[in-house]
């Protein structure tokens, strides 16, 4: 049996146009009727974004890889975000993936590139590290890879400073730079759970996958109580005290998504991990 092409798929902006060509043909009508098609596109969303919540809700424990894969897709992205099912993500993921993005070609060249602090609004340090950090070449790496790569996932960045690479003070009497300090070794953090830690005022929730860190501040979206005493489960942390889910890669909360945690700049160097304390508790 010859099977039936498939359906032909159409483009984001195909989708757009016809929107656009609805909306002016409604503008052209009379206000009572403008209003009767508002409340019927309001009752129309108000569904889909019911019916993709409860989607959301129950596929997000057995299969958030896939999940995540399909929010890769421009229309399912575009659409969860205009129903605020999905949150944009934040400058620091941001620069992550940018780096993400440049990290394969300085390692193979023995090299590579760390995040080392974000001077708002306009500025980031980056340290070029092994290799990179002396080749002559590396003023050429850092402009035409790391830095083109970090403007274009993070347009609100217009200097990239490079930092000159210093071997890293094991003591917390000699932080690396202000406001960075160690907090603790790769080894004390969990790969399956959480440590919270009290430094300065602040209370941190760190968790790791492999030799990636993350910190958050240590509080709940919800009432902001500590959440380290959650259960800990395929990396999320499900908070004690009413049951809001957070992913510990991303700090997003899987419960309500425009509450994530609240992140702070983290370096690994040397198997020890540092946090940037930016803020108060
Ligand atoms: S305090 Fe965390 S869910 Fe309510």
């Amino acid at each position: 049996m010859v099977q039936a092409p498939p359906p032909p798929t159409r483009t984001l902006s195909d989708l757009v146009e016809d929107i656009q060509r609805y909306t002016a043909i409604v503008e052209q009508w009379d206000p009572q009727q403008q209003q009767v098609v508002l409340q019927l596109k309001q009752a129309i969303e108000a569904l889909h974004k019911e019916a993709l919540t409860r989607l959301i809700r129950s596929v997000k424990q057995e299969a958030m890889g896939a999940l995540r894969n399909a929010t890769q897709d421009e229309i399912v992205y575009g659409l969860l975000r205009y129903h605020e099912l999905v949150k944009a993500p934040s400058l620091q993921q941001r620069l992550q993936q940018a780096l993400d993005e440049v990290r394969p070609g300085l390692q193979g060249h023995q090299g590579d590139v760390e995040l080392v602090s974000i001077r708002l609004p306009d500025t980031v340090e980056v340290r070029l590290v092994g290799a990179c950090s002396h080749c002559p070449a590396s003023q050429l790496t850092l402009s035409e890879a790391v830095e083109t790569a970090i403007k274009r996932h993070c347009p609100e960045i217009e200097h990239v400073v490079e930092v000159a690479y210093q071997p890293v003070a094991l003591s917390t009497e000699a932080p690396p730079e202000p406001n960075w300090r160690l907090v603790t070794s790769l080894a004390e953090i969990p790969e399956q759970g959480v440590l919270d830690l009290k430094l300065e005022g602040h209370k941190l929730l760190l968790s790791r996958q492999g030799g990636t860190v993350q910190c958050f501040r240590n509080a709940c979206s919800h009432l902001g109580v500590p959440i380290d005493s959650g259960e800990c489960e395929h990396g999320i942390l499900t908070c004690p005290y009413h049951g809001f889910q957070f992913e510990l890669k991303t700090g997003n909360c899987l419960t309500a998504p425009a509450v994530p945690l609240q992140p702070y700049p983290v370096r690994v160097s040397n198997g020890q991990v540092f946090v940037q304390l930016i803020g108060l508790d």
